[in-house]
């Protein structure tokens, strides 16, 4: 009788980068402890500053960080600095959760459709600053988050997945922002485990599963 051995997949090491609060990585966190994303692990959390709330829960939490300040710093050169972190961390995955900054194109070179970012809008509507708060302004019945892969271009590679709910005639920009983000937490635990499957291709724009046809 033959026994198949095994099969020992590297797990996916995450490197979450932050620039404040850190929810979403923290529900990350949280959903690897709960067993909802297997083989995959937060290798580092990497903050742009060092007052970020994020760095304290981190520490709760046992997970390795390091701050390294952006402020006053040409971007080129804080970048090269991220990426030689990621690369002590041996980072598989860059996970932007929170993280205000833009990429300069030797980051995004260093890890291509290896980044992955989360928006909170209905991409490509709101990209930007106060992506809630544009579109509360504009009037949208429905809003929500997009988790996508990083290019060089504002909130706009590929798009791993979407998330959406009905603005409520009773929202402001705040309890708009508030549903948004729980809706944030689900979806990039679930863009992560699509990912960490390994089981996509990236068609032009279009993030695809592996057993999705091609169009005739
Ligand atoms: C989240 O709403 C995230 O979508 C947004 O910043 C917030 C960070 O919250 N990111 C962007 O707007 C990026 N364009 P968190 O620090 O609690 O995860």
């Amino acid at each position: 009788m033959s026994t198949a051995s095994p099969v020992s997949r590297k797990p996916l090491r995450l490197g979450v980068l932050i620039s404040g609060r850190g929810s979403n990585m923290i529900a990350i966190a949280n959903s690897i402890r709960e067993g909802r994303l297997p083989g995959v692990e937060i290798a580092v959390v990497i903050s742009n500053t060092g007052s970020a709330c994020g760095l304290a829960v981190c520490q709760e939490l046992g997970l390795p960080t390091a701050v390294l300040v952006s402020k006053g710093r040409p971007r080129a050169e804080h970048d090269a600095d991220v990426v030689a972190c990621l690369r002590r961390h041996n980072v598989d995955l860059v996970v932007l959760a929170g993280y205000m900054r833009l990429l300069s194109p030797e980051f995004i070179a260093a890890y291509p459709n290896r980044i992955v970012n989360i928006h909170p809008s209905l991409l490509p509507s709101f990209p930007g600053l106060e992506a809630q708060q544009q579109a509360f302004d504009y009037g949208v019945k429905i809003a929500g988050c997009t988790v996508h892969f990083v290019d060089e271009h504002l909130d706009h590679g590929p798009i791993i997945l979407q998330r959406a709910i009905p603005v409520q005639e009773t929202d402001d920009a705040h309890s708009l922002a508030t549903r948004i983000l729980t809706e944030e937490h689900i979806a990039y635990t679930e863009a992560l485990a699509r990912v960490a499957s390994g089981d996509y291709e990236i068609r032009g724009r279009r993030y695809v599963r592996r057993d999705t046809p091609a169009a005739p």
